[in-house]
């Protein structure tokens, strides 16, 4: 059998300790796949003695994960550190400096440096994977780059964070506000103490960034994705959504339009009985659609120290099998022009909701906005009566609209001296 390949394992969470406890499980199994056997000879943390569940005694220890990188007894650099810039950047840079592959599971370092991540790759001739990046244990950075190689794409979406998706359940099946549920989730460890990047769209932001470039064979533009989270959606919307025959989603979406690329991150109402609808809890899911292959989706844990380290496992296979592919599916030379869809021209239904004084003539007052900027209504509902003073949900869907024109509308609907809240819009998107 060929010599070991040589791992240095830089970053000991959940997803570091976790690569380990596989390793040491399927070391036999990833040897035959590989044809030669996988050991890790040097790992660094910050806390050299935390109990993570494996023995790491036997491993060369680095206090600096930038001396891991350089250490010549390491042929593959796996980053599990995390964070778009600091060391986890300074420890690929010098991995890829030193002629070391690089296998990393960091998204936010990928959306922003990965055009120049995969450029510095390619000139020093070392593969950079990152299959844990996109969707935990969901095997789609491969799907897009090899398994659908086939296909040009139309459009690629997918639910890619699965505290959000985990907290839209809950409301959806409990009736309860966001806030509870979001409270309740980071207390069961669920959500993170901080937990902006995950609700407020910024985590699947950056996997749909990566998935833009494997699509598109574009450059990684995270700046170009228009990103929304699910802070304002209410249990009221979650409410009006059912009984309007929809799910309501936090969906990446990242399609080809005569605008350009759109990519966007936004609550969307789905139809209920579409697949991705069932995707619930802190369940993953991508859609793929090829203008070959038709529509794929798949499905499965996107976090966790298993699923997390499963992908890692795979790049590690393809590389000790010395399988190379370029990191975004094309060399970084021919990458394609990004034009990045404006948000304001992306066009298709919303679901509007206001909270109204009930007078004779809101909704007058509210149709003539709507006129002015020539949106039109499919349906409109108003439930109940309330009292003088008190306000009352109108929900309203439109037919297909330009999103400039909703923006405008809403905000001359918010000035009306019979609307008492902040219009609520969620976009409805056909799937
Ligand atoms: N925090 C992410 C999620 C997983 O909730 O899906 C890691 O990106």
């Amino acid at each position: 059998m060929t010599a070991p390949l040589a791992l240095g394992v830089a970053g000991l969470g959940t997803v570091g300790a976790g690569f380990l406890r596989l390793l040491a499980e399927q070391s036999e199994v990833m040897a035959r796949r590989a044809g030669r056997p996988i050991q890790v000879v040097a790992v660094s943390a910050r806390d050299r003695m935390r109990d993570r569940g494996t023995d790491i005694s036997a491993f060369r220890w680095h206090d600096d994960p930038v001396a891991l990188a350089a250490d010549p007894a390491v042929a593959v650099v796996v980053e599990l550190i995390g964070g778009a810039d600091g060391v986890a950047k300074t420890v690929c840079e010098t991995a890829i400096a030193n002629g070391k592959p690089v296998v990393t599971a960091n998204k936010a370092l990928l959306a922003i440096h990965g055009a120049d991540l995969a450029k510095r790759a390619e000139a020093a001739k070392v593969p950079l994977y990152f299959e844990a990046a996109v969707a935990g244990g969901v095997p789609i950075v491969k799907a897009l780059r090899e398994g659908l190689a086939g296909n040009s794409f139309r459009r690629v979406f997918g639910i890619l964070n699965g505290t959000s998706n985990y907290i839209l359940t809950q409301m959806q099946e409990s009736g309860r506000d966001f806030q509870s549920v979001l409270d309740e989730a980071q207390g069961l460890g669920y959500a993170e103490a901080d937990p902006s990047f995950d609700i407020d769209g910024v985590d699947a932001a950056h996997k749909l960034a990566i998935l833009t470039s494997l699509a598109f064979n574009c450059p990684v533009d995270f700046s170009a994705v228009h990103v929304e989270g699910i802070r304002h959606v209410s249990a009221l919307d979650i409410a009006f959504a059912r009984e309007l025959g929809y799910r309501i989603k936090l969906l990446a979406i990242t399609q080809a339009t005569a605008n350009g690329i759109a990519q966007r991150v936004h609550p969307c109402m789905i139809d209920a009985e579409s697949p991705i609808a069932h995707v619930d809890g802190v369940f993953n899911a991508v859609v793929a659609e090829g203008n070959f292959v038709d529509r794929t989706m798949f499905v499965g844990r996107g976090a966790g120290a298993g699923p997390t380290a499963s992908a890692v496992a795979a790049d590690i296979v393809d590389l000790a099998a010395a399988r190379q592919a370029p990191p975004f599916g094309v060399p970084a030379s021919k990458f394609g022009r990004f034009e990045a869809a404006p948000m304001d021209r992306h066009r298709g239904p919303y679901y509007v909701r206001l909270m109204v004084y009930d007078r004779p003539g809101v909704i007058a007052d509210i149709a003539a906005v709507l006129r002015d900027e020539r949106i039109s209504i499919e349906s409109l509902i108003q439930r109940g009566r309330a009292a003088p003073g008190q306000a009352v949900p109108v929900v309203m869907i439109t037919h297909e609209t330009e999103e400039a024109a909703m923006v405008k509308a809403l905000e001359k609907i918010g000035h009306l001296a019979t609307v008492c809240e902040r219009p609520r819009m969620i976009r409805i998107e056909g799937l």
